[in-house]
C-alpha cells in the first residue's frame, strides 16, 4: 500500500489538486498524475561531464528518470516540447570554459521557464551560480551534490512547477468566466457591455457601437455574431473610411458587367457574400451623404440591387455599425443624415475607453502576455511589479490596441522571463517622467482635483518602485484607496472614508 502525502495541498491551498506525491513502502517517492498513474520525474542533465550522469542516474533512484544532454539546443528543446520536467545545469570548475558555460546557462534560463532549472556548481563558482538563481533558476546545489539534498530540491522544483500549472489553469478558468467571446475584463463597464451583447445577439435590431479607436468595437461586433445563430455564416468587416468613395457602393452592393468604366465582369457585393451572416460597417461616419441615402433605403426595404441592374436581392445579412465619431454632432453639422442616424441607433453599445475600466488592465495585459509569449515561443511568465505599475499609471490614448502593441513589442524585445520597465516603449516612460510638481491640470474643479490625486498616487507608486503598500503608506492613505485612485474606480472623488482628508495645497 502507498502512503499519500499531498504536501503541496497542505502548504498552499486545499482546493488545488497537484500531481500527488506518494511514498512507497521502501521509502522512495513517486508521483501520481491526475488519472492516478505512477510517473517518474524526468530530469535532463545539461553537462559536459559524462561520469556525472552515470553517478546521478544510479544515485537518484527510481523516482527520477535521468537523461544526459550536452547540447544547448537539445536542452532547450527537451523542456519546450515537454519531454522532460526539470533541467540540472552543471557548471564544472574548468576555468577556461567557465565564461562559456555560464553564458550558455544564462541563455537556457532566459529561453525556457527558468523555475524548472537547478544550477549545480563547484564551491568556487558560487557567485556565478547565485547570479543564475537571480535570473530565475529554482535553486543552486553544490557539486558534487549531497544526493539527499539534490532529491529534495528536485522534488520541490517539480511540486512548484505543478502548482504553477494548476494556478495557470485556474486563472484561465477565472478569465473565461470574466469574459464574453474573446473580450476580456470583469469591470462593471465591461460587464455592462457583455450584458448588452448577449441581449442583442438573438434580435435582429440595428446595433451601433461607439467608442474611441482601439476600444474593441470590432471585437464587440464579432461577439454579437459569434454568440448568435448566425455564427455558422460569414462575418465580414468593412472599414468605410479605408475604401475610396467611388468604390464603396460597388464593394457593398456588387455590380453587373460593364456597370461603370473599368469593370470587366460582374461581381457580388459584400452584402450578398455575407449571406445569412453579419456585415460590420466600421467608421460609418466616413460614408458620403449620397451613399448614406442608398444605405438607408437598403436598411428600410431590406433589399438592394447590384450597380447596373434593377433586380432586387433580399438582404439576409445582419448589419452592425460602428464609429469613433460623435454622430449627433455630425447630424447637427449636416454631415450625417438624421434619418439614417435614427435607423442605425436602435441599440447602442458604448465601448469604454481603457481609462474608464483601468481595473481590467492587469487581466487584459496578462492575456496578451500569454498570447504573445505562446506565439513567439518565449516562456515569459509575468511583469516586474514596477513595470506593471507603470502600465497601470499610463493614460492609454490608443486604448486596448495600444496596450496590445506595447506588450507584443516588450515580449519581442525582452531577454528575461519577466517584462521589465526597460522593455516598455518611450511614450510610457516619458509620461511617467512628468513630475507631480510640473503637472498642470486643466478642466473643471472636480476633474483637476481627481487628476491631481491620480498624479500624486502614481508618482508615489513610481517612487516606491511599484510597491503599492509602501506608496500608500508614504501618502498616509490605505492601499485600497490608492488602488481606487490609480484605477479610477469606485467612489474616488469622495474622500477616503474614515481617514484624514488628502490635503492639496
Ligand atoms: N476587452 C478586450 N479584451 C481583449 N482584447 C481586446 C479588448 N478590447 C480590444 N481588444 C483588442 O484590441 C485590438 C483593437 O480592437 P478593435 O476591436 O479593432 O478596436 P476598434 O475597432 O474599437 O478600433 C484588437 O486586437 C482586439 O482584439
Ligand atoms: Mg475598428
Amino acid at each position: 500500500m502507498y502512503l499519500l502525502v499531498n504536501k503541496q495541498c497542505r502548504t498552499f491551498s486545499p482546493t488545488l489538486r497537484l500531481d500527488r506525491q506518494v511514498q512507497q513502502p521502501n521509502g522512495q517517492y513517486s508521483y501520481l498524475n491526475k488519472i492516478g498513474e505512477l510517473r517518474m520525474i524526468k530530469v535532463v542533465i545539461h553537462s559536459q561531464d559524462r561520469t556525472l550522469r552515470l553517478l546521478l542516474s544510479s544515485a537518484l533512484g527510481k523516482e527520477f528518470q535521468v537523461v544526459w544532454e550536452p547540447s544547448e539546443e537539445g536542452t532547450k528543446r527537451s523542456l519546450s516540447t515537454g519531454s522532460c520536467d526539470l533541467v540540472i545545469l552543471d557548471l564544472d570548475a574548468n576555468k577556461e570554459t567557465l565564461h562559456q558555460q555560464t553564458e550558455c546557462a544564462r541563455r537556457i534560463i532566459s529561453s525556457i521557464d527558468s523555475s524548472l532549472t537547478i544550477v549545480m556548481a563547484d564551491d568556487s563558482l558560487r557567485s556565478a551560480a547565485a547570479e543564475l538563481v537571480r535570473l530565475g533558476a529554482f535553486g543552486y546545489c553544490r557539486r558534487p551534490p549531497s544526493i539527499r539534498d539534490l532529491k529534495e530540491m528536485l522534488r520541490r522544483a517539480y511540486e512548484h512547477s505543478s502548482l504553477k500549472r494548476e494556478l495557470k489553469t485556474a486563472q484561465e478558468r477565472i478569465d473565461s468566466a470574466n469574459s464574453c467571446d474573446r473580450m476580456i475584463g470583469s469591470s462593471p463597464r465591461m460587464l455592462e457591455v457583455y450584458d448588452l451583447v448577449r441581449r442583442v445577439t438573438s434580435i435582429n435590431a440595428s446595433v451601433l457601437i461607439t467608442g474611441e479607436s482601439g476600444t474593441g468595437k470590432e471585437l464587440i461586433a464579432s461577439a454579437i455574431h459569434n454568440l448568435g445563430d448566425r455564427s455558422g455564416h460569414p462575418f465580414i468587416a468593412v472599414s468605410c473610411g479605408a475604401i475610396p468613395e467611388t468604390l464603396i457602393e460597388a464593394e457593398l452592393f456588387g455590380h453587373e458587367k460593364g456597370a461603370f468604366t473599368g469593370t470587366f465582369g460582374a461581381r457580388t457585393g459584400l452584402l450578398e457574400q455575407a449571406g445569412g451572416g453579419t456585415v460590420f460597417l466600421d467608421e460609418i461616419g466616413e460614408l458620403s451623404l449620397s451613399t448614406q441615402v442608398k444605405l438607408l433605403r437598403v436598411i428600410q426595404e431590406r433589399e438592394f440591387s447590384r450597380l447596373g441592374s434593377n433586380r432586387l436581392i433580399p438582404l439576409n445579412a445582419r448589419l452592425i455599425f460602428a464609429t469613433h465619431q460623435d454622430l449627433t454632432e455630425m447630424v447637427a453639422q449636416g454631415k450625417f443624415r438624421q434619418d439614417l442616424y435614427y435607423r442605425i441607433n436602435v441599440m447602442r453599445i458604448e465601448a469604454p475607453a481603457l481609462q474608464d475600466h483601468r481595473e481590467d488592465l492587469p487581466q487584459i495585459a496578462n492575456h496578451f502576455l500569454r498570447k504573445y509569449s505562446a506565439l513567439y515561443r518565449k516562456p515569459i511568465e509575468s511583469f516586474e511589479p514596477d513595470a506593471m505599475a507603470m502600465l497601470e499609471c499610463y493614460s492609454w490614448p490608443g486604448n486596448v490596441r495600444e496596450l496590445e502593441n506595447v506588450i507584443q513589442r516588450a515580449i519581442i524585445l525582452t531577454g528575461t522571463p519577466r517584462i521589465r520597465v526597460a522593455d516598455l516603449p518611450p511614450q510610457i516612460h516619458e509620461e511617467d517622467a512628468v513630475s507631480v510638481y510640473d503637472y498642470q491640470p486643466t478642466g473643471s474643479f472636480e476633474t483637476q482635483l481627481r487628476d491631481y490625486k491620480l498624479k500624486l498616487a502614481t508618482s508615489a507608486v513610481r517612487e516606491q518602485a511599484g510597491n503599492k503598500t509602501m506608496a500608500a503608506r508614504s501618502l498616509g492613505i490605505s492601499r485600497a484607496y490608492l488602488h481606487r485612485l490609480i484605477r479610477r474606480t469606485g467612489p474616488e472623488l469622495v474622500e477616503e472614508p474614515g481617514r484624514q482628508k488628502l490635503e492639496i495645497a
